[in-house]
């Protein structure tokens, strides 16, 4: 980066580099999603080796989207906005570059570890412990340099939004240290300290805390900048995002017990998660209407400014996938619900539809900014991206609604004399087309993805420079 465009107050050169490689992140890991929703289409794509093979390839997908993609997304805004709203320099440039740098090498860690099948087994945390312990440092190294700037700043008050990043890096921490505790029996393989039950209880506390804090807290503190910016409009309601997050914070904790209905944890701990993941509605709800209603006399704007689009079509993804969370929950629900693929339909419309949609648009807001562009190359390519994402979403949660429900209604089925009406192998032929259709979806969300990274490069190469501004007009 040219030091003619470097800001003189901030460090968007962390910012930069986080930026860039969420779009280049977020095609690998899509692109590995696409070859495995591919490979339950057509199997031949496991190509008949193990290291291409759907087992070994989805946590390699799961891994790259959540914590590549998003992680990078994560990284990238919290370390721009805090610096804005707080009106001051990060705390320190070198911790930052070694968060960068660490966070890197862990991902190149486990595209390498995962397709060679070495895996702690635990989903969502499957890297071994040599990675977990570089995890730990890096994420320690992270909230040093957030809680450092939020520390120093120059303003009174903590903005909104770095209090659900806050949220979202200590409760990660304890989520991270406490689930990934084993005894290591060698280099690449080690043995959970917690056995039977408890562990299935540890692992969905944090398989859903992970849900709640790392794909929903930290993304609520995107929202909470970037919607009112490109609004340009003030947050519809301060007093009631206050509300809404502590009472997200306190009522998501309880909430992981609905992984595991009908299984040997106490039957009690199943109904406590579902009755507070009922209650998690309300806050979700909260959430997604301070951010709606901030758009209250700006609505117009959606016509011409797609990237408001995305922020704003993201809102409805998470409102519709914290409506169908909490109805997944209830036991009878999840009875048929349960294993079938209406969960992954449930994943990806908070996935594609909040995390991706809300990461893209914070990244086309921020990418001319910190490379001293006026605006994007393309607003037409913008456009295009956003009507890739929108349908592609649609198409993939619809067939997984369609496969899902089909599935259920197809495994419970009993014939009069108590036989069961199908085989498996028989809801097996009749998901084929759903995979096709959801892979068709995939593959638009991948393209638009593509067109993202063709407008960025551009701008960062040709896109009119923007004047560099004084660090007052900067700061948010
Ligand atoms: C082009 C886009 C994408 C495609 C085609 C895709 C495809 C897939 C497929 C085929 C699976 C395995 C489903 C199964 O086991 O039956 C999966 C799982 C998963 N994907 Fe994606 N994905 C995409 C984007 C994303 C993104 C952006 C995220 C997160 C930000 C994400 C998060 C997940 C998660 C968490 C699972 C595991 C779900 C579970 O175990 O219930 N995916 N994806
Ligand atoms: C109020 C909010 C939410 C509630 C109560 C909720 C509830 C649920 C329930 C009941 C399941 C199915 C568990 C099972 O049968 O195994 C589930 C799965 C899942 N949900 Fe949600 N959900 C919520 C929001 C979200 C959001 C916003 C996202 C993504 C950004 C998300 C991501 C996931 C993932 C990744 C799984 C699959 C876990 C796995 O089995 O691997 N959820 N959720």
């Amino acid at each position: 980066m040219n030091t003619a465009t470097e800001h003189t107050t901030y460090n968007y050169k962390v910012v930069r580099q986080f930026a860039i490689m969420t779009v280049i992140w977020g095609i690998v890991g899509m692109a590995v999603g696409v070859l495995i929703a591919a490979q339950l289409v057509w199997p031949q794509l496991n190509f008949d080796t193990p290291w291409f093979s759907f087992g070994r390839l989805r946590p390699l997908h799961t891994n790259a989207v959540i914590f590549a993609f998003g992680g990078s997304a994560l990284f990238a805004t919290s370390y721009y906005v805090v610096q804005r709203t707080c009106q001051t320099r990060l705390f320190s440039d070198t911790l930052a570059a070694f968060t960068f740098w660490g966070w890197q090498a862990i991902i190149v860690a486990a595209a390498i570890t995962l397709p060679l099948g070495l895996t702690s087994s635990k989903e969502y945390a499957e890297l071994e412990w040599p990675i977990d312990i570089a995890i730990t440092i890096v994420w320690v190294s992270y909230i040093i340099v957030f809680m450092g700037t939020v520390a120093k700043r120059k303003t009174s008050h903590i903005y909104v939004g770095n209090w659900f990043y806050m949220a979202f890096m200590i409760t990660v921490a304890v989520l991270h240290v406490v689930n990934s505790m084993a005894v290591p029996v060698g280099m690449w393989k080690s043995y959970s300290v917690y056995a039977g039950t408890i562990d299935a209880m540890v692992q969905w506390w944090y398989g859903h805390n992970a849900v709640g804090f790392f794909l929903t807290a930290g993304f609520l503190g995107m929202m909470y900048y970037f919607v009112p910016k490109q609004a340009e409009r003030p947050i519809y309601s301060y007093r009631l995002s206050i509300v809404h997050f502590w009472t997200l914070i306190a009522t998501y904790i309880w909430a992981g017990g609905h992984h595991l209905h009908y299984t040997a944890l106490p039957d009690w701990t199943q109904s406590v998660a579902m009755l507070m993941s009922l209650i998690l509605l309300a806050p979700s709800w909260g959430g997604m209407i301070n951010g709606m209603m901030t758009l209250s006399g700006a609505w117009h704007k959606l016509r011409t400014d797609p990237i408001l689009r995305f922020l704003v079509v993201s809102l409805s993804f998470y409102g519709m996938s914290t409506f169908e969370g909490p109805m997944m929950s209830i036991k009878t629900v999840n009875a048929l619900s349960h294993y079938t693929d209406w969960t992954i339909g449930h994943v990806h419309a908070g996935a594609l539809g909040w995390v991706a949609m809300i990461s893209i648009g914070a990244t086309y807001h921020m990418i001319p900014k910190v490379f001293g562009k006026s605006e994007m190359y393309s607003v037409g390519l913008i456009n295009a991206h956003f009507w890739l994402a929108t349908v592609g979403t649609v198409l993939y949660i619809c067939a997984m609604w369609v496969n899902g429900i089909m599935q259920g209604l197809m495994w419970r089925a009993v014939n009069e004399d108590g036989t069961l009406t199908y085989s498996f192998v028989e809801s097996v032929a009749a998901s084929h087309v759903g995979y096709l259709v959801r892979t068709i979806g995939g593959a638009f969300f991948l393209l638009g993805m593509l067109l993202m990274a063709y407008n960025v490069w551009q701008t960062v190469r040709k896109g009119s420079k923007a004047p560099v501004a004084s660090a007052a007009a900067q700061t948010a």
